[in-house]
Order: structure tokens, then sequence, then C-alpha cells
């Protein structure tokens, strides 16, 4: 088995990426909403993955390159219900534990924690009109 990482690098972010939505595709209740948002072409998942890769960076590297409005985005979303975030966190977690050290894979964890919560009480507590 290959060696888990134990720095966080632009590469072994891109192979979080890769494991990460290949996860998400299959999912019976995540992947359609996905694929409805994205599509199925491979160069438009490339994109999107490239996106959110830019986005971990910003947010755990500290570098400035992501520009997005990802609150927007999620709200914008057709409805789903708020279940579906404890889903994605769980894929987003065994991803993590599959590339990273525990200490590593928490980082990551606690922050995607805090914005799922963000989102959630934006999606579905505040009944934004749109
Ligand atoms: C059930 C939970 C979630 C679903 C179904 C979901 C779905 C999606 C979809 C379909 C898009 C593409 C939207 C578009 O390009 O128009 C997207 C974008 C994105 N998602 Fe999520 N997402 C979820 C949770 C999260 C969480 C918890 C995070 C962060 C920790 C996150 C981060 C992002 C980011 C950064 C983008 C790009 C936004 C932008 O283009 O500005 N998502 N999401």
């Amino acid at each position: 088995m290959k060696q888990l990482e134990n720095t966080i690098t632009q590469e072994n972010i891109k192979t979080l990426m890769d494991t990460f939505y290949d996860a998400i595709r299959k999912d019976k209740d995540l992947g359609p909403i996905f694929h409805a948002s994205i599509g199925t072409d491979a160069i438009a998942w490339e994109n999107h993955k490239e996106k959110i890769a830019r986005f971990w960076r910003q947010m755990i590297l500290g570098e400035n390159v992501f520009n997005g409005q990802p609150l927007k985005k999620h709200i914008e979303l057709p409805p789903f219900p708020r279940e579906f975030f404890d889903q994605w966190l769980k894929l987003f977690s065994v991803s993590l534990s599959q590339i990273y050290i525990p200490e590593v894979a928490n980082e990551f964890l606690s922050k995607a924690q805090m914005i799922a919560q963000r989102f959630q009480i934006a999606m579905y507590d505040m009944q934004i009109q749109h």
C-alpha cells in the first residue's frame, strides 16, 4: 500500500480531488446532483476538479488562487435533502484517509465541516427567497 502523505502539496490535493469525485460520481444520491450540474463531459469534470483544488489550496495552503462564490452556487442548486451533507462529508473523510495521515486529514475535514455547517444554515434555516 502507498504510504500516507504527511504534507499537503498541490500534487496530492489533485489526487484527493480524483479520489473524492470518483466516489461522489458513484454515489446514488450525490452523483445525480453533480451530473445534473457539471454533466458527464471529461473536460468539464477536469475543470471542476481543478477549480475545487484551487479552493482547497486557498483554504489550506493560503494561496490566493480561488475566485468563486461557493455559498451562492450551493444556494442556487436544485433543492436536495439536508442529510446529503452527511454523505458528502463521509465520502470526503474516507477519501482523505486514503491519502493523508490522520492529523492532515483532520485539517481538511474540520474546515469542510465548518463550511458544510455554514452552507446548511444558509440553505435550510434562513429561507432565502430566490
Ligand atoms: C451535499 C453537499 C454538496 C453538494 C450536493 C454539492 C454540489 C456542488 C455542485 C453541483 C457544484 C457545481 C456548481 C456549479 O458549478 O454551478 C458545487 C461547487 C462547489 N462546491 Fe459543492 N456541494 C456540496 C457540498 C460542498 C461542501 C461541504 C463544500 C466545501 C467544503 C463544497 C465546495 C464547493 C466549491 C468550492 C464549489 C465551486 C463553487 C464556485 O464555482 O464558486 N461543496 N458543489
